[in-house]
């Protein structure tokens, strides 16, 4: 069956250091633009009816780069919150996939208060992925549902795929239709492992800070011509 539009669009916001470096900039001059970036498409997605929208912003390995680089975009981060909190757009409700614990309260309370003030928003779902990983949201869902067994009345049986799903960061989501790679490289690094399963991929050579709403559109097109069978056939 040929799928129309996607409901869940996830993408892996990539090329922000390689954009810079081609212009003989520091790599933080690319994550400010790939922010700008971040802003243009969210807003064009949203327009376009798009209902659920997720950006990996920072992943559980990105920890690993130097300091002032992991500084500049936890910067950057604290920057959208704070105008995120100032201009709450009524219609979208705001969430954070990953462990916040590593983060200091202020920001903590930002990301917590706007999850809980646009929970009642229900147009649009938009979510950014900050300190994720693939394997540490299963890991942390397999852990509670453990835990509901060992304090619940909740058997290990009765954990199946819809169940343990409810589990993960994004409960409050489906699965991803449609995941975007701008910046080259034709791999998920640790993105959503569980909820791609079935996921149309999309690569894109463009850097994330020239991806354009024209090349949303060019994703989407590309994705209204797939034939999902979901392991039936044709
Ligand atoms: C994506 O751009 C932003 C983050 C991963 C935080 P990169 O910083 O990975 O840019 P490249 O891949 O080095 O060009
Ligand atoms: C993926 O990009 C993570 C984010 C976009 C946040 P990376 O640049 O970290 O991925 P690798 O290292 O190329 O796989
Ligand atoms: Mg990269």
């Amino acid at each position: 069956m040929k799928s129309n539009k996607p409901v869940h669009i996830a993408f892996i916001m990539d090329g922000n250091g390689r954009w810079a470096k081609k212009r003989n900039l520091p790599r933080n001059a690319g994550h400010k633009k790939g922010g700008d970036t971040f802003r243009e498409i969210a807003k064009y997605a949203r327009d376009s009816g798009i209902k659920y929208i997720t950006f990996f912003a920072f992943s559980t390995e990105n920890w690993k780069r130097p300091k002032d680089e992991v500084d500049a975009l936890m910067k950057l981060f604290s920057e959208y919150l704070d105008e995120a909190s100032k201009q709450v757009d009524e219609k979208s409700r705001l969430i954070f996939l990953g462990d916040k614990d590593v983060f200091g309260d202020d920001m903590k309370a930002k990301m917590t208060g706007l999850e809980q003030k646009s929970k009642q928003y229900d147009a649009c779902t938009l979510a950014l992925a900050i300190n994720y990983g693939g394997r540490a949201d299963i890991v942390r869902a397999a852990r509670r549902a453990g835990k509901l067994c060992r304090d619940k009345d909740i058997r290990p049986e009765d954990i199946d795929e819809n169940f343990f799903s409810g589990l993960l960061y994004t409960s409050a989501m489906p699965d991803v239709d449609l995941l975007i790679r701008p910046g080259g490289e034709r791999r998920i690094s640790n993105f959503l492992l569980w909820q791609s399963a079935y996921a149309e991929i999309y690569f894109s050579d463009k850097l994330w800070p020239d991806f354009t709403p024209h090349d949303l559109d060019e994703a989407i097109e590309y994705f209204g011509n797939r034939d999902r069978r979901f392991g039936n056939t044709a």
